[in-house]
């Protein structure tokens, strides 16, 4: 792939990492290079060819040096937050966390590093906000590590802690100078903070800074796409996504992603058959190839939407179903749930979404542990719920459902643009209800909505859809 001059090849041994501040207690250069490699792709989102990958480097740093702590700290961490893996389930994953931790027990192991084994660990068990105040507290000693900074991120985007993930970078950065390796990534990630709270001037100004330094650097495009979807700018959005194609498409984790919101900006024109091309093209193959869990969800998403605007995208669903069934005991976030409940309703799997309502409905109960536990009892049940009622086409029992929590569905994680599908189904569900107040409702929520983004074509066409409801009654 065309990296850009931007993309590292020159990885820090021991001795650099030392001198960075960032010491590690392998004395294995090579290693030690490694866990660079890996930590660049995984804050780039790319997979190094020259490395042959991000598994594959994981895989060579660990093999180069089997008791590298750190090196188990980042692959079981990626392991955790890919949210593929459930702790609970996979015996295979209790045992490498455990050898993590049991490897964290020699005396050459430095408190740093016993911090991070110990977030990993939580974060692994459901314990997720507690892990990050481990990240946190590394970061308040130690600013330059980027690994506590990026585990910590992806962490609040999955809990939906938004002041948090701006504030984390915000009172790191400048303690960074600009030479130093992954510098020009923090203008991404900051971005997304100060989006993701709502701040969108000052995010397109940082996001634009990190596309000047690397115009590679995906996440910092994902931070405009997001800035240009909250906005309105839904056609700059359509040109963006498109004129850059060729440089954020390379970074292979994000790609997938970044394809939907493209897509979601083709939905918002009502460019039904560039959305779908879209899936077609990019996103389902995509998310079929990785499995990755972040990728499954998008394809659901985006059928999801399709299907809400009246497109038939029936026969695309069963390959979704078929990654996503095997995940409906995980119950690692309640946001990968309610999508995978969406790849089953819509393939007409009967059976999966019965297995998947009835084991969250355990979970929920108290089997579960973490801080999902809590918030699959309060939104996951009944949006879940409230999807299959409507799926039956029982939509006023899927908005008595949704309505009392709507508030609440934020805590299942997710940016504002991902969970904004709920709040479509909300819509649409009270529109179709033969519930006059429902009906009343879904013109309230358009009220609303209108009044929070006043350029969406997309409302506005469902403006005219609810007046129409309203002329029949
Ligand atoms: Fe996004």
């Amino acid at each position: 792939m065309s990296k850009g001059n931007a993309m590292r090849n020159n990885w820090r041994d021991c001795k650099a990492w030392k001198d960075f501040g960032v010491e590690l207690s392998t004395t294995n250069n090579e290693a030690a290079k490694l866990f660079d490699a890996v930590l660049t792709q995984y804050v780039g989102w790319y997979d190094d060819d020259s490395l042959g990958g991000l598994e594959k480097s994981v895989e060579k740093m660990i093999g180069n040096d089997p008791n590298f702590v750190m090196g188990h700290v980042i692959k079981n961490g990626l392991d955790a937050l890919g949210t593929g893996r459930s702790y609970y389930l996979d015996k295979d994953f209790q045992a490498e966390v455990q050898t993590m931790m049991d490897l964290g027990k020699s005396p050459s192991t430095l408190p740093r590093e016993k911090k991070h084994i110990n977030a990993v660990k939580l974060w692994a068990q459901g314990e997720m906000t507690e892990a990050c105040l481990v990240w946190e507290s590394i970061l308040e000693e130690n600013p330059l590590d980027m690994l506590a900074l990026k585990f910590a991120h992806d962490s609040y985007f999955y809990q939906a802690h938004h002041p948090q993930m701006r504030d984390s970078i915000a009172r790191v950065f400048p303690k960074w100078e600009s030479s130093m390796p992954l510098y020009s990534y923090l203008y991404g990630m900051h971005s997304f903070g100060l989006e993701e709270c709502n701040h969108y001037a000052e995010a397109e100004k940082v996001a634009r800074k990190g596309l000047e330094l690397n115009r590679n650097d995906c996440w910092s495009t994902h931070s405009m796409a997001h800035v240009l979807e909250m906005t309105g700018r839904s056609s700059e959005g359509i040109q963006f996504m498109s004129s850059t194609e060729n440089d954020w498409n390379v970074c292979a984790m994000l790609a997938c992603h970044n394809y939907w919101h493209y897509g979601v900006y083709n939905i918002e024109r009502g460019l039904y058959d560039e959305a779908v091309g879209l899936f077609d093209t990019q996103i389902g193959p995509r998310a079929a190839k990785s499995g990755a869990m972040l990728d499954m969800v998008d394809a659901c998403s985006l059928l999801y939407r399709l299907n809400l605007e009246g497109i038939k995208v029936k026969d695309k669903w069963r390959e979704f179903n078929e990654v996503c069934k095997d995940h409906v005991d995980d119950h690692i976030l309640t946001f990968n749930d309610a999508h995978f409940l969406m790849a089953s309703l819509g393939a007409g799997d009967k059976s999966a979404a019965d297995k998947l309502l009835t084991s969250l409905k355990e979970f929920a109960k108290g089997t579960g542990k973490g801080d999902n536990q809590k918030i699959s009892k309060e939104v996951g049940v009944p949006l879940c719920e409230a999807l299959v009622a409507y799926d039956a086409g029982d939509f006023a029992k899927a908005v008595s459902l949704v309505q009392p929590i709507r508030y609440k569905i934020i805590t299942i994680g997710g940016s504002h643009a991902q969970r904004d599908v709920f709040n479509l189904f909300l819509i649409h569900a009270a529109l179709q209800s033969p519930q006059k107040d429902h009906n009343r409702l879904a013109r309230i929520l358009l009220t609303e909505r209108k009044a929070l983004k006043s350029n969406s074509p997309l409302t506005d066409r469902l403006i005219s859809r609810a007046m129409a409801v309203h002329a029949d009654g």
